[in-house]
């Protein structure tokens, strides 16, 4: 069982990473890739990237959602309750809210609430982090 629990919880982990590459591969479009774009594989495989981690953004941030919660209500019934992980799961899921709000904006790449996106992803980084080093 507590590898099933251990397995929803890296799935949260690798779709938190996934949802942080949303950033990472805008950076390098933005930045890098007039420059890399010469290379052949760069242009055959880069575009995959962008719908990967771009497009599908918001499934990755829901994917993260759902295996915390199977994570958690796992880990919870048979290692009790860990002070580290629900730092994490409760910043996580206010980020998911924070993701679902402001996916119904108008102006979807500005304002309070995509500054404050982009901070709570920082602190989640640091949270997780946290969770992984001292399981507590
Ligand atoms: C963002 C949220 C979370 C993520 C990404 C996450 C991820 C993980 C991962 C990947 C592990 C396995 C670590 C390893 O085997 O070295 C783990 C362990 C653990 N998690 Fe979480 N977790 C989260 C939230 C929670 C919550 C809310 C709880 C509350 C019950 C929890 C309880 C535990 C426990 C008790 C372990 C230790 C299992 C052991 O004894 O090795 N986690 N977590
Ligand atoms: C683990 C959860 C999540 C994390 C860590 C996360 C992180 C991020 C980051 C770092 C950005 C900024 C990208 C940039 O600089 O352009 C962003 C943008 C955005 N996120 Fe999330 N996000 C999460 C979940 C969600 C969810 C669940 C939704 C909606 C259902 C969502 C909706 C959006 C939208 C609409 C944007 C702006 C437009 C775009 O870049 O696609 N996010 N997110």
């Amino acid at each position: 069982m507590e590898t099933i629990a251990k397995f929803f919880g890296f799935l949260a982990l690798g779709s938190f990473g996934a949802t942080v590459m949303n950033f990472i591969t805008k950076y390098i479009k933005k930045n890098f890739y007039q420059y890399i774009k010469k290379y052949k594989i760069v242009d055959k495989y880069f575009p995959i990237l962008v719908t990967i981690f771009v497009k599908y953004h918001k499934i990755w941030g829901l994917m993260a959602v759902g295996g915390l919660l199977l994570h958690f209500s796992i880990m919870w019934t048979i290692n009790g309750i860990s002070i580290t992980g629900i730092i994490a799961g409760c910043i996580l899921g206010l980020q998911v809210l924070l993701g679902i709000y402001g996916s119904k904006q108008k102006k979807k790449r500005s304002g309070a609430w995509f500054i404050l996106h982009r901070i709570i992803s920082l602190l989640l980084i640091v949270t997780i982090l946290g969770h992984l080093l001292f399981k507590a």
